[in-house]
């Protein structure tokens, strides 16, 4: 058995992390006044509960020089001269540690989920969103469980880079509920949400496809809660308070936009961070990635009601404004088919080597 703080390549600051809290729980003694959606969504939840023990293959492995089976196209050094003059056995270091980072930043992300999660069951004023928010902490638990069951095979592993964890603790210390929605369930998750899918397209590894294939189907539902609560809480709100949420949404856009690289990861390997930056700047692999993750976040800021003058003004100012129109909807419900296909592949696999096993003896 692989422990995740053995094979810590950076060991990370203290063995927990604490965050001071500053607000009220809240019960609530209305039990009857669930808005049909939110029950309805509490219901999928409900019903869509899974187990990562037995719906994923873990006897499964990676591969020994391209854990996931990326294209090197989704190495952001990919084409950098300094890499393509590796050896291929460097090559193969480099590619399992950037993927090992990667893993290990949505593992890290999926405990702050967990937490913000369980944190808006208990803050949330509404009966409601109490239930649905309580299927999200399982969801949230079982996806920690999943990225740490593959993480255990690249036998390494990073600490939750800074800029990731000051995000989560902003979001976590600010008193107002609606803020760890906003943050997590919009930003991050926003984030996370792109970043999965270009595993999930993209790996030919079977297992480290079909784990971010079904964390995925469960995020729609995430950002789906995210919505529906949102959308009928900032209307009420004055123009100023809504103003001060829409800045927080610049600078987080800013700090995602701008600070998620691998920079650990380049120095752990003794790469020059200059040289790995401007490959990286100019490769279009970060904006590759940005375009992902704005189609992800922005449609849904607008939908919520954070659409004044602060946030156009600001997207406009990063060139994002037109993924406003992306079809969300339709994104979601590739996210969930996209999950039963897995299933059905897999469901495939085993017949045929049933049937198989049944037939007689080859001579
Ligand atoms: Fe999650
Ligand atoms: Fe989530």
């Amino acid at each position: 058995m692989t422990a995740i703080r053995d094979i810590y390549a950076i060991e990370p600051e203290g063995s927990t992390w604490p965050v001071p809290q500053q607000y009220d729980v809240r019960f609530n003694w209305d039990y009857d006044d669930g808005r049909q959606t939110m029950l309805h969504l509490y219901r999928k939840g409900v019903e869509m509960q899974w187990n990562a023990e037995t719906r994923i293959d873990w006897s499964q492995e990676l591969d020994e020089e391209n854990p996931e089976q990326l294209p090197d196209q989704m190495l952001p050094i990919g084409t950098m001269p300094r890499y393509l003059a590796m050896s291929e056995k460097e090559k193969a270091e480099v590619r399992r540690h950037f993927q090992a980072w990667q893993i290990s930043q949505f593992m890290q992300g999926e405990q702050g989920a967990l937490i913000c999660a369980a944190k808006i069951v208990t803050q949330v004023p509404d009966v409601d969103s109490k239930f649905y928010a309580s299927t999200q902490v399982i969801d949230e638990a079982r996806h920690v469980e999943s990225y740490k069951r593959l993480l255990e095979k690249f036998r390494v592993a990073y600490p939750m880079t800074p800029p990731l964890q000051e995000l989560i603790d902003q979001v976590l210390r600010d008193s107002r509920w609606d803020m760890t929605y906003l943050g997590m369930q919009v930003v991050i998750e926003g984030l996370a949400l792109a970043a999965f899918q270009q595993i999930r397209d993209n790996a030919q590894n079977p297992l480290a496809a079909a784990v971010n294939a079904y964390v995925m189907q469960d995020e729609s539902r995430h950002v789906a809660f995210g919505r529906l609560a949102l959308r009928d809480f900032y209307p009420q709100l004055t123009q100023k308070e809504r103003d001060e949420r829409e800045e927080f949404l610049l600078e987080a856009s800013y700090l995602m936009r701008d600070r998620f690289d691998a920079v650990e990861v380049w120095k752990r390997l003794g790469l020059d961070p200059a040289e790995c930056a401007a490959h990286m700047y100019d490769s279009g692999f970060m904006q590759m990635f940005r375009n992902s993750l704005f189609t992800r976040i922005v449609p849904i800021v607008k939908d919520i009601g954070l659409w004044g003058e602060t946030i156009q003004k600001g997207y406009g100012e990063m060139g994002i404004l037109e993924f406003a129109n992306a079809d969300v909807q339709a994104l979601q419900e590739a996210d969930e088919s996209i999950a039963r296909d897995f299933d059905a592949r897999r469901a495939y696999v085993e017949s045929v080597v049933s049937r198989a096993a049944a037939l007689e003896p080859a001579e």
